[in-house]
């Protein structure tokens, strides 16, 4: 990717958007290889639609209640699409994704989930690692594919479990890691693939 074109990131968040933000703000830096380009969300009133969009950062907001989940990703993905979007980070975006939209954005899809995966797929992350008495626990930033919080780990942070935890404080405690970890693995990916240069221009023979 040449030095001075950013990839063009869509994120899709259902809430808090705590992680929507860290993204946006690392890419405020002149170094950063991505820009953010639509903040989408299945929740319309989510609290972090107002962060992006008081940063210039387009938004695109529809109820998933009442559509088939494929007919709402195909809407998804024409916004991304129209967006001219090259990269889509899920921040907390709490949806099942059909089979059609995860393979349409396959390798180039990125998702950050509250565990040490393959540990603890699913909600309630930092109860269940209390519960099964872990000492150690953490976030992980991963590909997305078909199976849920699974795909191809591309970066992970631990934190530790310490006495008199609970799930308020083991969850803050993560996620001060999620907002330095996803920024930096978004990046990573970015930077390591040529996915998002354009196409090696055509040479007529002749025209040499
Ligand atoms: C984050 O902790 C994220 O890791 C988690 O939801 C939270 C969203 O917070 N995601 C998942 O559990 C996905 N399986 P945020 O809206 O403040 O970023």
């Amino acid at each position: 990717m040449p030095a001075d074109r950013k990839a063009r990131v869509g994120i899709l968040i259902s809430g808090r958007g705590s992680n929507m933000a860290a993204l946006i703000d690392a890419a405020g830096r002149e170094d950063c290889p991505y820009e953010v380009a639509i903040v989408i969300s299945n929740v319309p009133d989510a609290p972090g639609l107002a962060y992006a969009a008081d940063r210039g950062i387009p938004t695109f907001a529809l109820s998933h209640k009442g559509v088939k989940r494929a007919e709402f990703d195909l809407l998804v993905d024409g916004a991304l699409r129209d967006a001219r979007i090259e990269y889509v980070a899920l921040a907390g975006y709490m949806r099942l994704l059909s089979p059609g939209f995860v393979d349409r954005w396959a390798g180039r899809m990125v998702n950050i989930h509250p565990s040490l995966l393959p540990a603890y797929k699913g909600l309630d992350t930092h109860q269940r690692a209390l519960d099964a008495g872990e000492t150690r626990h953490g976030c992980t930033v991963h590909l997305v594919t078909a199976e849920l919080d699974d795909g191809p780990i591309l970066a992970q942070a631990e934190v530790p479990i310490l006495p008199g935890d609970d799930s308020a404080t083991l969850a803050n405690r993560v996620l001060v890691e999620e907002h330095r970890l996803y920024p930096a693995a978004l990046a990573a990916l970015i930077r390591r693939t040529d996915a998002v240069q354009p196409p090696a221009a055509i040479i007529t023979p002749g025209q040499e």
